[in-house]
């Protein structure tokens, strides 16, 4: 079984990947330096788990098709895809303080990444009729949660949302499920050391979505393994 980790290098993405290759997974460990990528996938052969590091910037669709391709030369199919890779470059700021630079890195990252690949990766899932895609949230996102400030991270995870919910529709008689999951706040770089969760209890319930039984849900916001309203 295959899987792959946007963003494997640091953070949740660290232990999600870290997590499935104790699951018997063969990580596909993605980051955006190749040494990174190499180092995650080294760690995870450390501890007698499977592991291939692969350079990808979740922002050039050209590394998303290779990827693909080398998914599909090398392993035939893909089981799980975990969309974590994302930034938040407006933490605290009102919508007059956002730069246009900030609020397009945020949507190509965090939308549009995991957009392309949701799309290229699909195929590999049809194939064997089986594939759980996890889309890293935020409660940012929640419209029934919404507030002020970071509209840019919050317009990116909300339409992480919905794009979990049409592609849910899309792959309903596919054996695919796709959720949306957020993780709490974590101690990670994004999460700053103030925040109340490990970052491996986090990323435990998106390792939980990326590994539902055939009577989990599709289509759903999860956190702590339950439904939260969107
Ligand atoms: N921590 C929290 O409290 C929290 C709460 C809610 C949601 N989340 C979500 O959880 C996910 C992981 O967050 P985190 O806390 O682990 O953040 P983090 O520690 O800042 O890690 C972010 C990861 O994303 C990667 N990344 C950023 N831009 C990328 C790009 N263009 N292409 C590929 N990889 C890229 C980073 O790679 P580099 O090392 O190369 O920068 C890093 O591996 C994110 O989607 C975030 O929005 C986190």
């Amino acid at each position: 079984m295959i899987a792959v980790v946007t963003g494997s290098n640091r953070g949740l993405g660290w232990h999600v990947a870290h997590q499935l290759a104790g699951q018997e997974y063969h990580v596909v460990a993605c980051a955006r330096r190749h040494e990174d990528a190499m180092a995650v996938a080294a760690s995870i052969r450390q501890q007698g788990g499977e592991a291939s590091p692969f350079a990808l910037d979740v922002t050039h669709p050209e590394q998303i098709q290779e990827l693909a391709a080398w998914l599909t030369e090398l392993f035939g199919g893909v089981e799980v895809l975990v969309n974590n890779a994302g930034v938040l470059l407006d933490q605290g700021l009102p919508l007059s303080a956002i730069s246009l630079s900030q609020w397009q890195r945020t949507l190509d990252t965090n939308l549009t990444g995991a957009m392309l690949m949701c799309q290229m990766i699909l195929p590999l899932m049809r194939a064997s009729h089986y594939g759980r895609i996890v889309n890293v949230s935020s409660g940012y996102g929640s419209l029934a949660e919404m507030g002020e400030h970071q509209a840019a991270y919050r317009v990116s995870k909300a339409g992480l949302n919905a794009l979990t919910r049409v592609l849910a529709a899309e792959t309903a008689d596919d054996g695919i499920k796709v959720n949306a999951v957020c993780p709490g706040w974590a101690r990670t770089d994004m999460g700053g050391p103030q925040a109340s969760r490990e970052p491996a209890d986090s990323a435990r319930w998106i390792t939980w979505a990326a590994t539902l039984d055939d009577h989990g849900p599709s289509g759903a916001f999860l956190r702590d393994g339950q439904p939260i309203e969107f």
